[in-house]
């Protein structure tokens, strides 16, 4: 045995001893000598629970990468479809492969017209677009039956191409509808970004001219968003799809667990709080109120990464390139200060607080035209190949249903009192 480690139990004496396989153990070799003593873990801060393939992150090193590929080349090399297809195929296509791939996904890219009005016409006017976008996903379960089938590899693939398709067109629905303009279908002569964009923000009277800086950012964004391992939408679609609930519910509870603002909800509270803060001599102010945990600084921190967030230092100078098309956005300078003041701050360094790829990124989609409302769905549409590529590799190696143990710290047994006795 090569590198292992040994457990006594102090009781009897047994002890068992268990290889270390690429950093981790086999609980289940410490169930067997210790049957019903449970790791008390509820946030999985160390607890692994998937193998996979799909995405390598070392936090403390700040590393970054997709099927073995790192997130610095990816970036500005390959575009959201070429990473797509790497992150849930396992490898980049050829242009052959690329070429069936775009079809494949234009072709399913069209929403069918009663979705619109049956689904998105009954939301309030002033719904948020995550709330429509969850909702809407999970109304494809419905539209879709078809997408049950999730032990057939040949429908999974449908169902991927279908999600990966439709997020674009039903995110850019979600916002017409809340602004209160005609939804317009996708252009099937449009690349996925550029149609997502002119879906988004075309006038009927008016040929929307997409701008190829926005579109090459937006689609950076989208690959630096692709996957990330085990965070907590990623698990939450692997704890769903476990159960063997279709993909479409599944990326529904995924798309859940993202809008909340310690995950992908945080690019919309990043803005919110620097319009908060409301001037650039506010920051210290604002930076002692943090300290003295008064609130979070957004956009700051992360459980896995110790170091700077590899994805944060492209998307910052991605900033840099769409302010020079857009104007600059006027919170930049406050976000500057904000990190510059923390970086130096031994309250951030000593527990290592870095920017995480969502303190620039709602600067970008705002100075782009987008509502901060959009944000996170933006953040969605570039995690669904992630999410999908973990539902579709649980399936792929035959997992069992999640089923966490917990330590009940309850009453002991008692006896049901008659009403009139409570
Ligand atoms: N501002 C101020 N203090 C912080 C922050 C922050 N953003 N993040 C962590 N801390 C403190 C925390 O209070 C704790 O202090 P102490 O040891 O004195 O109790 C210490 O740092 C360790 O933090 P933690 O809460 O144990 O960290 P966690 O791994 O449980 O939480 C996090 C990670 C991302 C939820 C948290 O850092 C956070 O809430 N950040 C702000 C929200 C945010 O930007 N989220 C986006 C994450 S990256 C993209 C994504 O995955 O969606």
């Amino acid at each position: 045995m090569g590198e292992s480690i040994t457990i006594t139990d102090n009781r009897t004496g047994e002890t068992i001893e268990i290889p270390i396989d690429r950093g981790g153990i086999d609980a289940r070799a410490w169930g067997s000598l210790l049957p019903g003593i449970w790791f008390d873990d509820p946030s999985f801060t160390a607890t692994s629970g998937a193998d996979s393939a799909i995405t390598y992150l070392d936090g403390a090193k700040g590393l970054l990468r997709y099927r073995g590929y790192p997130i610095e080349q990816l970036a500005g090399s390959t575009s959201f479809l070429e990473v797509a297809h790497l992150i849930v195929f396992g490898e980049l296509p050829n242009r052959v492969q690329l070429t069936a791939w775009s079809d494949e996904i234009a072709s399913e890219a069209p929403i069918h017209e009663n979705f619109h009005k049956r689904i998105l016409e009954g939301f309030r006017d002033d719904a948020h677009a995550m709330g429509v976008l969850v909702s809407g996903i999970a109304a494809m379960s419905t539209f879709w039956p078809d997408g049950k089938d999730v032990e057939d590899p040949v429908c999974r693939r449908t169902q991927i191409i279908r999600l990966i398709a439709k997020m674009p067109t039903l995110a850019a629905s979600a916002y017409r509808r809340s602004v209160g303009t005609p939804y317009v279908q996708p252009d099937p002569d449009l690349d996925y970004t550029g149609n997502f964009l002119s879906m988004m923000f075309c006038q009927r009277d008016r040929p929307y001219e997409v701008d190829p800086v926005l579109r090459d950012a937006l689609d950076l964004l989208f690959v630096l968003h692709a996957d990330h391992e085990q965070n907590c939408s990623t698990t939450a679609a692997r704890v769903v799809g476990s159960a063997h609930a279709d993909p479409y519910l599944t990326v529904a509870s995924a798309a859940a667990a993202l809008s909340g603002p310690r995950h992908g909800g945080a690019n919309e509270a990043v803005v919110r709080m620097l319009e908060n803060i409301g001037s650039y001599d506010n920051v210290d102010d604002f930076i002692a109120g943090v300290k003295a945990g008064d609130q979070k600084l957004m956009g700051f921190g992360h459980r896995v990464y110790k170091n700077y967030d590899p994805r944060a230092r492209i998307v910052k100078d991605t900033a840099h390139r769409v302010f020079e098309v857009t104007g600059r956005n006027p919170l930049l300078d406050m976000a500057l200060k904000l990190e510059e003041v923390a970086l130096a701050d031994e309250y951030f360094i000593s527990r290592n607080l870095y920017p995480n790829v969502d303190f620039y990124s709602g600067l970008i989609y705002q100075s782009m035209g987008f509502p901060v409302e959009m944000f996170t769905v933006l953040f969605a549409i570039g995690r669904t190949p992630g999410w999908l590529a973990h539902w579709d590799e649980l399936l792929v190696n035959e997992s069992r249903i999640a089923r966490p143990r917990q330590t009940y710290s309850g009453r002991p047994e008692r006896t049901v009192p008659h009403t009139d006795q409570r």
